[in-house]
């Protein structure tokens, strides 16, 4: 990247992070090429700095790599879940500490979810998000395949490796979804 003119370390930063976001994409094809452990745990790490309601962190991942585990993990259309070389189940844990429904469970998720597929493209690595909550016939395998209690719901599916393709960034831009103002 070109560093950019009068600008702080911390802006030609943030112009990286904006790098990162408009060239990710969903990659559902993967090479053999092993993905470590100190490469998951830097998608945790991201994962996990994502902003949380009440700072309550309803995220818990589970990181995938035995075969017949990905297996039965991979239903309906998501057959690239078994060809994956790792695959990161990000569950939420649906119980506040007082014992109550934790509402932003959901928005956890899907705020470290989204954080890790960013750092995956940040660090050369090729991911999807799949689907899981609420779509029983999804959940139900990962439940049993998990082994997971009653207060953990698997939320989605991440399958990660190399890219095996050639996948593009969408342009999604699209103003007349904005409105300034009123309606
Ligand atoms: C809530 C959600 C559920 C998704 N579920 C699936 C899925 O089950 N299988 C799949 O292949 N892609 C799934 N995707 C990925 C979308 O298909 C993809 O993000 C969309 O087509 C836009 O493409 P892009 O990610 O390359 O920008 C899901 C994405 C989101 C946000």
């Amino acid at each position: 990247m070109i560093p950019l003119v009068g600008c702080s370390i911390k802006q030609d930063q943030g112009q990286s992070v904006l790098d990162v976001i408009h060239s990710r994409k969903s990659v559902r094809a993967y090479t053999d090429q092993p993905v470590s452990p100190e490469q998951v745990e830097t998608l945790l790490k991201a994962a996990m700095a994502a902003p949380s309601g009440r700072n309550l962190q309803a995220w818990r991942f589970v990181v995938v790599r035995e075969q017949s585990v990905k297996e039965k993990l991979a239903v309906g259309f998501n057959k690239m879940i078994a060809k994956a070389p790792v695959v990161i189940v990000v569950c939420g844990n649906t119980i506040n500490p007082q014992g109550k429904f934790n509402g932003n469970w959901t928005a956890d998720c899907a705020a470290a979810t989204e954080n890790l597929l960013l750092a995956a493209e940040a660090i050369g690595l090729g991911a999807v998000w799949t689907a899981c909550y609420p779509y029983e016939e999804r959940m139900n395998p990962a439940i049993e395949a998990l082994g997971l209690p009653d207060d953990i719901t698997p939320y989605c599916i991440v399958p990660i490796g190399y890219p095996g393709g050639d996948e593009k960034p969408k342009d999604k831009w699209k103003p007349e979804n904005i409105h300034y103002d009123r309606w």
